[in-house]
């Protein structure tokens, strides 16, 4: 069993359990099952009925504002939509921000949508039949190939086709983006459940899909959860606002003005070496908008806070702790500097050699400013939720709920409570490979007077 170090910690918090039936908030299960929510299994997503408890507990009310610095795929502000709150949502990586785009739309009509099923119907068998086999390998990457059979791609690449070219309005045109991006992976040989792809395991179950029958189903599906969300809505969505931005909440000055916001409600990246490009692997390649890891890295991996080491050059200066975060919150600077030190000299002795101490240093320098940026949004009396886990990277604790709660303290909030939603991990005591440390997934409320 590896040693574990539980760094010295300052100060103590009173830490509270919430009751088991909401143990489950910072999962996506829920999600799954609800309207709308469920158009992209995204593996990093929570609980609608989360944000639906929150919003009932702090008393948001109907034409207030909700902010989401981590939009992610869009659950905060789907469900502030359907309640008649006002939102305002920022995502990073620009192909979740389009999926979330498509999904905070509901003004697609169910006419449009059956025309243009009709022409596919019409148009895709003569239109794959035309492509040569070659033609479409040439398509696509290696990746892509493995998780295909011929003929299904040909289909596939006929329906990006005609979904990128055919005549129709934009929020049609982004409709029908999420529908063929929930498609790619029910119609993939491969095993591409998430979060991971096995491109080498085959997935019986797809092998006698069929592209377009499939295709009708889930548009037919998916427009008859725009209606079934308005029904939910009662009509309250109407008198709403969202202001959705592709763009990086460290910083959000001109984007969101100073004490607009009335409570906010996020999950951050977790401090485990989650790679969120590298997940939409698939889709970004099927799209045709990365070809490489290379493109990958430049157009998300790079704009994303730090959170896994496949972000990391060793050589870059930005994984030095800030003095920004040195002044605000010089106890936690302290603490991450002693995680730093003894996570480079752990590296050394591992095979994988790791970079968890530039990827934990990295994490508090963009969580500091994305803490700060949110006091400044916030309206006086008012609440920041952080739903987060906690870890321990070759067996380091790092309490990221308790340090995310000082580093309100280090920017002005008053106050912070944390409430652990459930331990994780305990399925790994028992594996020599793995640390001891009973991780917890927890809310931190940061309290703004
Ligand atoms: C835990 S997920 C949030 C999931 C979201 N709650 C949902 O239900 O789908 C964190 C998200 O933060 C995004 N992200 C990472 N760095 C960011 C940044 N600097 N600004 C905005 N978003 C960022 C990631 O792309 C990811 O989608």
């Amino acid at each position: 069993m590896q040693t574990v170090v539980q760094l010295g910690l300052f100060e103590q918090k009173q830490i509270v359990k919430l009751p088991k039936q909401d143990s489950e908030w910072g999962t996506f299960k829920d999600s799954l099952k609800a309207p709308v929510h469920r158009w992209f299994t995204y593996p990093a997503g929570f609980s609608y009925k989360a944000v639906e408890h929150s919003i009932e507990r702090f008393d948001i009310a109907p034409g207030q504002t909700i902010y989401d610095p981590f939009m992610g795929s869009g659950t905060t502000n789907l469900t502030a939509k359907t309640l008649g709150i006002h939102s305002f949502g920022v995502e990073a990586h620009p192909f979740v921000y389009r999926i979330t785009q498509a999904k905070m739309n509901w003004e697609v009509e169910r006419g449009h949508v059956l025309d243009f099923l009709k022409t596919v119907r019409l148009e895709l068998p003569n239109l794959a039949l035309s492509y040569q086999p070659t033609a479409v390998k040439a398509e696509f990457p290696e990746l892509i190939l493995k998780c295909y059979q011929i003929n299904t791609l040909a289909d596939l690449l006929a329906l990006r086709t005609l979904v990128t070219e055919c005549k129709m309005s934009d929020e049609l045109r982004e409709f029908f983006f999420v529908v063929v991006t929930a498609l790619l992976r029910e119609v993939s040989t491969a095993a591409t459940g998430w979060p991971y792809i096995a491109p080498n395991k085959q997935k019986v179950t797809s092998l006698d899909k069929d592209v377009l029958t499939e295709f009708c189903n889930l548009a037919r599906r998916m427009i008859s959860d725009v209606e079934e969300i308005k029904v939910w809505s009662n009509g309250r969505y109407q008198h709403t606002t969202h202001t959705l931005i592709n763009g990086d909440s460290r910083n959000t000055t001109g984007q969101i003005p100073d004490e607009s916001v009335d409570h906010v409600f996020t999950s951050p990246p977790y401090l485990n070496n989650f790679d969120y490009a590298d997940r939409t692997r698939l889709e970004l390649y099927f799209w045709g908008e990365a070809k490489t890891w290379g493109d990958i890295t430049r157009d998300v991996r790079d704009k994303l806070m730090t959170s896994a080491t496949t972000q990391i050059a060793r050589s870059d200066s930005k994984y030095e702790i800030s003095a920004e975060l040195q002044a605000d919150c010089p106890e936690v600077a302290e603490f991450v500097d002693t995680a730093v030190t003894e996570l480079a000299s752990r590296r050394l002795h591992k095979g994988g050699k790791k970079s968890y101490d530039l990827m934990v240093a990295g994490y508090f320098n963009d969580i500091h400013q994305i803490v700060r940026d949110v006091y400044r949004v916030l309206k006086p009396n008012t609440k920041a939720l952080f739903v987060l886990g906690d870890s321990a990277p070759y067996g380091v604790h790092i309490p990221t709920d308790k340090l995310i709660g000082d580093i309100g303290l280090g920017v002005g909030f008053s106050d912070y409570e944390i409430e652990v939603l459930r331990t994780r991990g305990d399925k790994w005591k028992e594996n020599p490979q793995r640390h001891s440390v009973a991780l917890r997934e927890s809310i931190v409320i940061l309290s703004k007077r």
